[in-house]
């Protein structure tokens, strides 16, 4: 991959750090603190701080796509209409082109990772769920990641990955309080095999 820092292109903010030649992929995440994205598969992100939504919302202003499950999608249907998104679902038989902005896919018959060299999208948000996140990693489509922990528990739940895969390194590059309740932001890269 590569990196120049320093640069900044399209919408100039703090978080615009690369210049990538191939498309750069983020995904953007928050857990409890026993390490859960959601109570269950239907379970609306609505318990995550203020001081995350914000990142989040700005941090998704400067991506182009957002790669999104069909369970995600549906619960958070509203906010995720006003911006790009491949959703990912096996209800189709390859890709249904919605509107200018929604586009469904079947990784099972399309290729999602040529769909997105050949639209030109430069930077990609991964919102996940589980699912999504964990297609994402063993297809080598997760370069950075962004992990907000919110300091409540959940005992039971929806992982940040699921399903069995080789053990994955990554290096922690930030680690940031975002509010007095002490909810962290990590900022993580992910090593390419
Ligand atoms: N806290 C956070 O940061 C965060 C972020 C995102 C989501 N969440 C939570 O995560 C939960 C949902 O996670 P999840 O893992 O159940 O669902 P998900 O990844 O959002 O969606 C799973 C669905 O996406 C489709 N899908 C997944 N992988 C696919 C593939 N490779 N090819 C084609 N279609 C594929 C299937 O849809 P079909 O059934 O339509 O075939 C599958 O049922 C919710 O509670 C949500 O709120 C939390």
């Amino acid at each position: 991959m590569v990196i120049v820092e320093g640069t900044t292109v399209g919408h100039k903010n703090q978080y615009n750090r690369y210049v990538t030649r191939k498309p750069h992929y983020i995904a953007i995440a928050a857990v409890t603190l026993d390490g859960k994205i959601g109570a269950n598969e239907k379970h609306f992100s609505n318990w995550t701080s203020k001081e995350d939504k914000k990142f989040m919302r700005a941090l998704l202003d400067t991506c182009d796509v957002i790669i999104v499950g069909n369970n995600t999608y549906k619960t958070a249907l509203k906010p995720l209409s006003k911006r790009n998104c491949i959703v990912l679902t096996r209800s189709i038989k390859t890709t249904k082109k919605v509107s200018e902005k929604l586009l469904y896919l079947n990784t099972r018959s399309a290729n999602l990772k040529k769909t997105i060299q050949k639209t030109g999208y430069k930077k990609i948000a991964v919102l996940g769920g589980a699912q999504t996140y964990s297609y994402c990693l063993e297809h080598g489509m997760l370069d950075d990641l962004y992990l907000t922990i919110e300091p409540v528990i959940f005992g039971s739940g929806v992982p940040l990955f699921a399903g069995k895969f080789k053990l994955r390194k990554t290096k922690i590059l930030s680690v940031k309080k975002l509010n007095k309740t002490g909810t962290l932001l990590v900022h993580s890269v992910f090593r390419q095999t």
